[in-house]
Protein backbone atom coordinates (compact mmCIF):
# COMPACT_ATOMS: atom_id res chain seq x y z
CA UNK A 1 0.00 0.00 0.00
CA UNK A 2 2.96 1.87 0.96
CA UNK A 3 4.33 1.58 -2.70
CA UNK A 4 1.47 2.60 -4.42
CA UNK A 5 0.64 5.96 -2.96
CA UNK A 6 4.70 6.82 -3.01
CA UNK A 7 4.08 6.14 -6.79
CA UNK A 8 1.22 8.37 -7.29
CA UNK A 9 1.71 11.36 -8.63
CA UNK A 10 0.41 14.49 -7.48
CA UNK A 11 -2.14 14.62 -4.61
CA UNK A 12 -3.97 17.16 -2.45
CA UNK A 13 -2.75 15.44 0.60
CA UNK A 14 1.22 16.52 0.18
CA UNK A 15 -0.51 19.81 1.24
CA UNK A 16 -3.48 18.87 3.57
CA UNK A 17 -4.46 17.31 6.78
CA UNK A 18 -6.52 14.52 7.64
CA UNK A 19 -7.83 13.55 11.19
CA UNK A 20 -8.94 10.06 11.63
CA UNK A 21 -10.73 8.76 14.81
CA UNK A 22 -11.07 5.72 15.71
CA UNK A 23 -14.50 4.40 18.16
CA UNK A 24 -14.01 1.27 19.68
CA UNK A 25 -9.99 1.56 19.48
CA UNK A 26 -9.26 -0.88 22.24
CA UNK A 27 -10.71 -3.60 21.29
CA UNK A 28 -9.66 -6.71 19.13
CA UNK A 29 -9.76 -4.83 15.55
CA UNK A 30 -9.62 -1.47 17.17
CA UNK A 31 -5.92 -2.37 17.97
CA UNK A 32 -4.38 -2.98 14.85
CA UNK A 33 -6.94 -0.85 12.85
CA UNK A 34 -5.16 1.95 14.90
CA UNK A 35 -1.49 0.91 14.13
CA UNK A 36 -2.26 0.98 11.03
CA UNK A 37 -3.86 4.12 10.33
CA UNK A 38 -0.52 5.76 11.77
CA UNK A 39 1.34 4.32 9.27
CA UNK A 40 -0.82 5.88 6.28
CA UNK A 41 0.92 8.93 5.15
CA UNK A 42 -1.92 11.03 4.48
CA UNK A 43 -3.36 10.62 8.54
CA UNK A 44 -1.99 13.91 10.63
CA UNK A 45 -4.21 13.22 13.45
CA UNK A 46 -5.22 9.95 15.01
CA UNK A 47 -7.69 9.99 17.54
CA UNK A 48 -8.02 6.76 19.88
CA UNK A 49 -11.88 6.55 21.71
CA UNK A 50 -12.89 3.78 23.42
CA UNK A 51 -14.75 3.17 26.68
CA UNK A 52 -11.89 2.10 28.02
CA UNK A 53 -7.93 1.28 27.16
CA UNK A 54 -7.99 3.99 25.07
CA UNK A 55 -5.33 6.29 26.00
CA UNK A 56 -2.70 2.89 26.64
CA UNK A 57 -3.59 2.13 22.77
CA UNK A 58 -3.06 5.93 22.00
CA UNK A 59 0.58 6.21 24.32
CA UNK A 60 1.89 2.84 22.45
CA UNK A 61 0.84 3.74 18.46
CA UNK A 62 2.11 7.04 18.88
CA UNK A 63 5.74 5.48 19.26
CA UNK A 64 5.83 4.80 15.77
CA UNK A 65 8.20 7.46 13.89
CA UNK A 66 5.48 8.68 11.72
CA UNK A 67 4.52 12.75 11.32
CA UNK A 68 1.31 12.48 12.60
CA UNK A 69 0.18 13.42 16.05
CA UNK A 70 -1.84 10.16 18.46
CA UNK A 71 -3.93 10.84 21.13
CA UNK A 72 -6.33 7.89 23.26
CA UNK A 73 -9.22 9.38 25.04
CA UNK A 74 -11.36 8.71 28.02
CA UNK A 75 -14.98 7.93 27.97
CA UNK A 76 -15.89 11.26 29.00
CA UNK A 77 -14.13 13.24 25.62
CA UNK A 78 -15.83 11.79 22.43
CA UNK A 79 -16.73 15.36 21.42
CA UNK A 80 -12.74 16.10 21.35
CA UNK A 81 -12.01 12.97 19.79
CA UNK A 82 -14.90 13.63 16.78
CA UNK A 83 -13.59 17.27 16.46
CA UNK A 84 -12.66 18.11 13.10
CA UNK A 85 -12.01 14.62 12.04
CA UNK A 86 -12.79 13.84 8.43
CA UNK A 87 -12.95 9.91 8.41
CA UNK A 88 -14.53 8.20 11.25
CA UNK A 89 -14.03 4.60 11.74
CA UNK A 90 -16.44 2.39 14.15
CA UNK A 91 -15.50 -0.86 15.49
CA UNK A 92 -16.78 -0.93 18.83
CA UNK A 93 -19.06 -3.44 20.11
CA UNK A 94 -19.86 -6.19 23.42
CA UNK A 95 -19.38 -9.63 22.37
CA UNK A 96 -22.00 -12.66 23.39
CA UNK A 97 -22.63 -12.86 26.75
CA UNK A 98 -24.13 -16.02 28.56
CA UNK A 99 -27.60 -15.93 28.67
CA UNK A 100 -27.85 -13.51 25.97
CA UNK A 101 -30.75 -14.10 22.90
CA UNK A 102 -30.23 -13.22 19.91
CA UNK A 103 -32.48 -9.80 20.48
CA UNK A 104 -30.07 -8.61 22.98
CA UNK A 105 -26.63 -9.55 21.18
CA UNK A 106 -28.56 -7.05 17.94
CA UNK A 107 -29.81 -4.40 20.65
CA UNK A 108 -26.15 -4.58 21.92
CA UNK A 109 -24.30 -3.23 19.64
CA UNK A 110 -27.34 -1.62 17.43
CA UNK A 111 -27.44 0.80 21.01
CA UNK A 112 -23.55 1.37 20.57
CA UNK A 113 -23.68 2.39 17.01
CA UNK A 114 -26.66 4.54 17.28
CA UNK A 115 -25.23 6.66 20.50
CA UNK A 116 -21.73 6.98 18.67
CA UNK A 117 -23.01 8.08 15.57
CA UNK A 118 -25.15 10.69 17.51
CA UNK A 119 -22.21 11.70 19.00
CA UNK A 120 -20.73 12.16 15.47
CA UNK A 121 -23.81 13.73 13.85
CA UNK A 122 -23.24 16.32 16.60
CA UNK A 123 -19.38 16.82 16.96
CA UNK A 124 -17.99 16.06 13.41
CA UNK A 125 -21.44 16.40 11.01
CA UNK A 126 -19.37 15.92 7.70
CA UNK A 127 -16.97 13.20 8.28
CA UNK A 128 -17.37 9.86 6.41
CA UNK A 129 -18.38 7.47 8.51
CA UNK A 130 -16.97 4.02 7.82
CA UNK A 131 -18.86 1.23 9.85
CA UNK A 132 -17.30 -1.44 10.99
CA UNK A 133 -19.63 -2.99 13.94
CA UNK A 134 -21.83 -6.23 13.51
CA UNK A 135 -24.60 -6.67 11.40
CA UNK A 136 -23.06 -4.20 9.15
CA UNK A 137 -26.48 -4.82 6.95
CA UNK A 138 -28.11 -3.24 9.89
CA UNK A 139 -26.05 -1.21 11.72
CA UNK A 140 -25.25 1.36 8.27
CA UNK A 141 -29.49 1.91 8.27
CA UNK A 142 -28.76 2.69 11.93
CA UNK A 143 -26.18 5.44 11.68
CA UNK A 144 -28.30 7.21 8.41
CA UNK A 145 -31.64 7.37 10.44
CA UNK A 146 -29.07 8.72 13.66
CA UNK A 147 -28.11 11.71 10.54
CA UNK A 148 -31.56 12.04 9.40
CA UNK A 149 -33.27 12.69 12.60
CA UNK A 150 -30.16 14.96 13.15
CA UNK A 151 -30.57 16.92 9.71
CA UNK A 152 -27.26 16.18 8.98
CA UNK A 153 -27.55 13.16 6.73
CA UNK A 154 -25.33 13.00 3.70
CA UNK A 155 -25.38 9.70 1.41
CA UNK A 156 -22.73 10.36 0.07
CA UNK A 157 -19.93 9.97 3.35
CA UNK A 158 -21.32 6.68 4.92
CA UNK A 159 -19.67 3.03 4.05
CA UNK A 160 -20.57 -0.46 5.37
CA UNK A 161 -17.22 -1.98 5.58
CA UNK A 162 -17.63 -5.05 3.44
CA UNK A 163 -13.46 -5.11 2.30
CA UNK A 164 -12.59 -8.10 4.53
CA UNK A 165 -14.93 -10.25 1.83
CA UNK A 166 -13.16 -8.74 -1.18
CA UNK A 167 -10.11 -9.59 0.49
CA UNK A 168 -11.06 -13.30 1.31
CA UNK A 169 -12.10 -13.18 -2.57
CA UNK A 170 -8.85 -12.16 -3.76
CA UNK A 171 -7.11 -14.59 -1.17
CA UNK A 172 -9.42 -17.65 -1.95
CA UNK A 173 -9.49 -17.36 -5.49
CA UNK A 174 -6.24 -17.70 -5.61
CA UNK A 175 -5.53 -20.73 -3.59
CA UNK A 176 -7.89 -22.41 -5.86
CA UNK A 177 -6.21 -21.24 -8.91
CA UNK A 178 -2.67 -21.32 -7.98
CA UNK A 179 -2.23 -17.33 -8.74
CA UNK A 180 -0.90 -14.34 -7.06
CA UNK A 181 -4.07 -13.20 -4.79
CA UNK A 182 -2.18 -9.49 -5.26
CA UNK A 183 -3.73 -9.96 -8.98
CA UNK A 184 -6.98 -11.25 -8.11
CA UNK A 185 -9.50 -8.45 -8.21
CA UNK A 186 -13.17 -9.84 -7.17
CA UNK A 187 -16.23 -7.21 -6.93
CA UNK A 188 -18.26 -8.43 -4.00
CA UNK A 189 -22.00 -7.08 -4.20
CA UNK A 190 -25.21 -7.42 -1.84
CA UNK A 191 -24.84 -7.18 1.69
CA UNK A 192 -22.23 -8.40 4.25
CA UNK A 193 -23.30 -11.85 5.60
CA UNK A 194 -23.61 -15.08 4.85
CA UNK A 195 -26.02 -15.54 1.62
CA UNK A 196 -26.21 -12.01 1.04
CA UNK A 197 -22.07 -11.68 -0.23
CA UNK A 198 -22.17 -12.07 -3.72
CA UNK A 199 -18.61 -12.04 -5.11
CA UNK A 200 -18.78 -11.86 -9.16
CA UNK A 201 -16.64 -14.76 -10.11
CA UNK A 202 -18.24 -13.95 -13.98
CA UNK A 203 -16.09 -10.90 -14.06
CA UNK A 204 -13.08 -12.50 -12.76
CA UNK A 205 -10.49 -13.97 -15.24
CA UNK A 206 -11.84 -17.27 -14.05
CA UNK A 207 -15.25 -17.29 -14.65
CA UNK A 208 -14.95 -20.32 -16.26
CA UNK A 209 -14.28 -22.11 -13.57
CA UNK A 210 -16.59 -25.73 -12.89
CA UNK A 211 -19.43 -25.45 -11.36
CA UNK A 212 -18.64 -27.65 -8.14
CA UNK A 213 -15.62 -25.76 -7.76
CA UNK A 214 -16.83 -22.36 -7.76
CA UNK A 215 -19.95 -23.20 -5.29
CA UNK A 216 -17.26 -24.24 -3.30
CA UNK A 217 -15.51 -21.08 -3.71
CA UNK A 218 -18.80 -19.09 -3.29
CA UNK A 219 -19.39 -20.46 0.14
CA UNK A 220 -16.06 -20.35 1.47
CA UNK A 221 -16.00 -16.72 0.71
CA UNK A 222 -19.30 -16.04 2.27
CA UNK A 223 -18.66 -18.17 5.34
CA UNK A 224 -15.04 -17.10 5.44
CA UNK A 225 -15.29 -15.55 9.19
CA UNK A 226 -16.31 -19.34 10.51
CA UNK A 227 -13.12 -20.16 9.67
CA UNK A 228 -11.60 -17.76 12.21
CA UNK A 229 -14.17 -18.00 14.84
CA UNK A 230 -13.33 -21.82 15.42
CA UNK A 231 -9.81 -21.08 15.25
CA UNK A 232 -9.78 -18.39 17.99
CA UNK A 233 -12.17 -21.33 19.53
CA UNK A 234 -14.10 -18.75 21.54
CA UNK A 235 -11.16 -16.32 21.80
CA UNK A 236 -13.15 -13.76 19.15
CA UNK A 237 -13.89 -13.46 15.18
CA UNK A 238 -11.41 -12.00 12.66
CA UNK A 239 -9.45 -8.88 14.06
CA UNK A 240 -5.92 -8.75 12.08
CA UNK A 241 -7.76 -8.92 8.62
CA UNK A 242 -10.54 -6.88 9.57
CA UNK A 243 -8.13 -4.66 10.46
CA UNK A 244 -6.10 -4.46 7.07
CA UNK A 245 -9.17 -4.43 5.56
CA UNK A 246 -10.75 -1.41 7.50
CA UNK A 247 -7.14 0.25 6.70
CA UNK A 248 -7.58 -0.22 3.17
CA UNK A 249 -10.89 1.08 2.85
CA UNK A 250 -10.17 3.89 5.00
CA UNK A 251 -6.94 4.56 3.11
CA UNK A 252 -9.04 4.62 -0.17
CA UNK A 253 -11.56 7.02 1.79
CA UNK A 254 -8.76 9.33 1.66
CA UNK A 255 -7.63 9.00 -0.96
CA UNK A 256 -10.86 10.17 -2.83
CA UNK A 257 -11.13 12.96 -0.37
CA UNK A 258 -7.59 13.95 -1.21
CA UNK A 259 -8.46 13.92 -4.80
CA UNK A 260 -6.82 10.81 -6.48
CA UNK A 261 -8.42 9.53 -9.42
CA UNK A 262 -9.75 6.10 -10.10
CA UNK A 263 -9.95 5.13 -6.76
CA UNK A 264 -12.61 2.60 -6.40
CA UNK A 265 -13.73 -0.20 -3.74
CA UNK A 266 -16.70 -1.98 -2.99
CA UNK A 267 -18.61 -0.98 -0.17
CA UNK A 268 -22.76 -1.21 1.27
CA UNK A 269 -23.58 2.39 0.47
CA UNK A 270 -26.98 4.22 0.38
CA UNK A 271 -27.49 3.03 -3.39
CA UNK A 272 -29.73 4.18 -5.99
CA UNK A 273 -29.47 0.77 -7.51
CA UNK A 274 -32.31 -1.24 -6.63
CA UNK A 275 -34.53 1.61 -4.20
CA UNK A 276 -37.24 0.76 -6.41
CA UNK A 277 -37.82 -2.10 -5.15
CA UNK A 278 -37.39 -1.05 -1.51
CA UNK A 279 -33.53 -1.87 -1.00
CA UNK A 280 -32.23 0.88 0.52
CA UNK A 281 -28.35 -0.07 0.80
CA UNK A 282 -26.70 -2.41 -1.18
CA UNK A 283 -22.95 -2.99 -1.99
CA UNK A 284 -21.44 -2.72 -5.04
CA UNK A 285 -18.76 -1.27 -5.88
CA UNK A 286 -18.10 2.67 -5.57
CA UNK A 287 -15.36 5.38 -6.91
CA UNK A 288 -14.63 7.50 -4.00
CA UNK A 289 -13.79 11.20 -4.10
CA UNK A 290 -13.58 14.46 -2.73
CA UNK A 291 -17.39 14.64 -1.54
CA UNK A 292 -17.34 10.32 -0.75
CA UNK A 293 -19.10 8.54 -3.22
CA UNK A 294 -18.23 9.98 -6.41
CA UNK A 295 -20.28 7.35 -8.40
CA UNK A 296 -21.99 3.96 -7.63
CA UNK A 297 -21.26 1.42 -10.31
CA UNK A 298 -24.03 -0.70 -11.62
CA UNK A 299 -23.33 -4.39 -11.21
CA UNK A 300 -22.38 -5.01 -15.04
CA UNK A 301 -23.33 -8.55 -16.38
CA UNK A 302 -23.99 -11.13 -14.30
CA UNK A 303 -24.16 -15.18 -14.78
CA UNK A 304 -27.54 -16.54 -14.37
CA UNK A 305 -27.01 -18.22 -11.07
CA UNK A 306 -24.92 -14.55 -9.71
CA UNK A 307 -28.68 -12.95 -11.16
CA UNK A 308 -30.63 -15.74 -8.39
CA UNK A 309 -28.16 -14.84 -5.49
CA UNK A 310 -28.58 -11.23 -6.44
CA UNK A 311 -32.38 -11.60 -5.97
CA UNK A 312 -32.09 -14.05 -2.73
CA UNK A 313 -29.69 -11.37 -1.27
CA UNK A 314 -32.29 -8.26 -1.90
CA UNK A 315 -35.03 -10.21 -0.38
CA UNK A 316 -33.15 -10.76 2.41
CA UNK A 317 -31.52 -7.31 2.68
CA UNK A 318 -35.02 -5.61 2.63
CA UNK A 319 -35.55 -7.25 5.88
CA UNK A 320 -32.12 -6.17 7.83
CA UNK A 321 -32.65 -2.41 6.27
CA UNK A 322 -36.13 -2.41 7.89
CA UNK A 323 -34.28 -4.11 11.48
CA UNK A 324 -31.78 -0.92 11.85
CA UNK A 325 -34.37 1.45 10.79
CA UNK A 326 -37.36 0.16 13.23
CA UNK A 327 -34.60 -0.20 16.25
CA UNK A 328 -34.03 3.95 15.78
CA UNK A 329 -37.98 4.11 15.70
CA UNK A 330 -38.43 2.38 18.54
CA UNK A 331 -35.02 3.29 20.55
CA UNK A 332 -34.23 7.04 19.31
N1 LIG B 1 -17.27 -5.60 8.96
C1 LIG B 1 -16.60 -6.74 9.11
O1 LIG B 1 -16.20 -7.37 8.14
C2 LIG B 1 -16.31 -7.29 10.48
C3 LIG B 1 -15.41 -8.35 10.64
C4 LIG B 1 -15.14 -8.79 11.93
C5 LIG B 1 -15.77 -8.20 13.01
N2 LIG B 1 -16.65 -7.18 12.82
C6 LIG B 1 -17.32 -6.49 13.92
O2 LIG B 1 -16.46 -5.49 14.45
C7 LIG B 1 -16.85 -5.19 15.79
C8 LIG B 1 -15.64 -5.21 16.73
O3 LIG B 1 -15.06 -6.50 16.80
P1 LIG B 1 -13.84 -6.81 17.77
O4 LIG B 1 -13.45 -8.22 17.54
O5 LIG B 1 -12.82 -5.74 17.67
O6 LIG B 1 -14.56 -6.69 19.19
P2 LIG B 1 -13.96 -6.36 20.62
O7 LIG B 1 -15.01 -6.73 21.60
O8 LIG B 1 -12.59 -6.94 20.75
O9 LIG B 1 -13.76 -4.78 20.61
C9 LIG B 1 -14.83 -3.90 20.66
C10 LIG B 1 -14.36 -2.65 21.36
O10 LIG B 1 -15.45 -1.73 21.38
C11 LIG B 1 -15.41 -1.06 22.62
N3 LIG B 1 -16.69 -0.43 22.91
C12 LIG B 1 -17.81 -0.97 23.44
N4 LIG B 1 -18.74 -0.03 23.59
C13 LIG B 1 -18.21 1.13 23.14
C14 LIG B 1 -18.70 2.45 23.06
N5 LIG B 1 -19.93 2.77 23.44
N6 LIG B 1 -17.87 3.38 22.57
C15 LIG B 1 -16.62 3.07 22.16
N7 LIG B 1 -16.12 1.84 22.22
C16 LIG B 1 -16.90 0.88 22.72
C17 LIG B 1 -15.02 -2.14 23.61
O11 LIG B 1 -14.55 -1.57 24.82
C18 LIG B 1 -13.95 -2.89 22.83
O12 LIG B 1 -12.66 -2.35 23.06
C19 LIG B 1 -17.90 -6.26 16.13
O13 LIG B 1 -19.19 -5.72 15.99
C20 LIG B 1 -17.65 -7.33 15.10
O14 LIG B 1 -18.81 -8.12 14.91
C21 LIG B 1 -16.90 -6.71 11.58
C1 LIG C 1 5.13 16.98 9.63
O1 LIG C 1 4.10 17.49 10.45
C2 LIG C 1 4.19 18.87 10.71
C3 LIG C 1 3.11 19.22 11.71
O2 LIG C 1 1.84 18.75 11.28
C4 LIG C 1 4.07 19.66 9.43
O3 LIG C 1 4.18 21.05 9.68
C5 LIG C 1 5.16 19.21 8.47
O4 LIG C 1 4.99 19.85 7.24
C6 LIG C 1 5.15 17.69 8.29
N1 LIG C 1 6.28 17.29 7.50
C7 LIG C 1 6.17 16.58 6.37
C8 LIG C 1 7.47 16.24 5.70
O5 LIG C 1 5.12 16.21 5.91
C1 LIG D 1 -21.27 -7.20 18.46
O1 LIG D 1 -19.87 -6.93 18.58
C2 LIG D 1 -19.12 -8.01 19.16
C3 LIG D 1 -17.68 -7.57 19.34
O2 LIG D 1 -17.56 -6.57 20.32
C4 LIG D 1 -19.21 -9.23 18.28
O3 LIG D 1 -18.53 -10.31 18.90
C5 LIG D 1 -20.68 -9.60 18.08
O4 LIG D 1 -20.76 -10.68 17.18
C6 LIG D 1 -21.46 -8.40 17.53
N1 LIG D 1 -22.88 -8.73 17.49
C7 LIG D 1 -23.55 -8.98 16.35
C8 LIG D 1 -25.01 -9.20 16.50
O5 LIG D 1 -23.03 -9.03 15.26
C1 LIG E 1 -28.15 -9.36 8.81
O1 LIG E 1 -28.61 -8.63 9.93
C2 LIG E 1 -29.57 -9.25 10.76
C3 LIG E 1 -29.95 -8.29 11.85
O2 LIG E 1 -30.83 -7.36 11.31
C4 LIG E 1 -29.06 -10.58 11.27
O3 LIG E 1 -29.98 -11.17 12.16
C5 LIG E 1 -28.82 -11.46 10.07
O4 LIG E 1 -28.38 -12.74 10.43
C6 LIG E 1 -27.81 -10.81 9.15
N1 LIG E 1 -27.53 -11.63 7.98
C7 LIG E 1 -28.42 -12.14 7.11
C8 LIG E 1 -27.85 -12.99 6.03
O5 LIG E 1 -29.59 -11.89 7.15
Amino acid sequence: MLSKVATRQFSKSASTAYKVAVLGAGGGIGQPLSLLMKLNPKVTDLALYDIKGAPGVGADVSHVPTNSTVKGYNPDAIDQALKGSDVVIIPAGVPRKPGMTRDDLFNTNASIVRDLAKAAAEHCPKAAILIISNPVNSTVPIVAEVFKNAGVYDPKKLFGVTTLDVLRASRFISEVEGTNPVDEKVTVVGGHSGITIVPLISQTKHKNMAKDKRDALIHRIQFGGDEVVKAKDGAGSATLSMAQAGARMAGSVLNGLAGEHDVIEPTFVDSPLFKSEGVEFFSSKVTLGPQGVAKIHDLGELADYEEEMVKTAKETLIKNIQKGQDFVKQNP
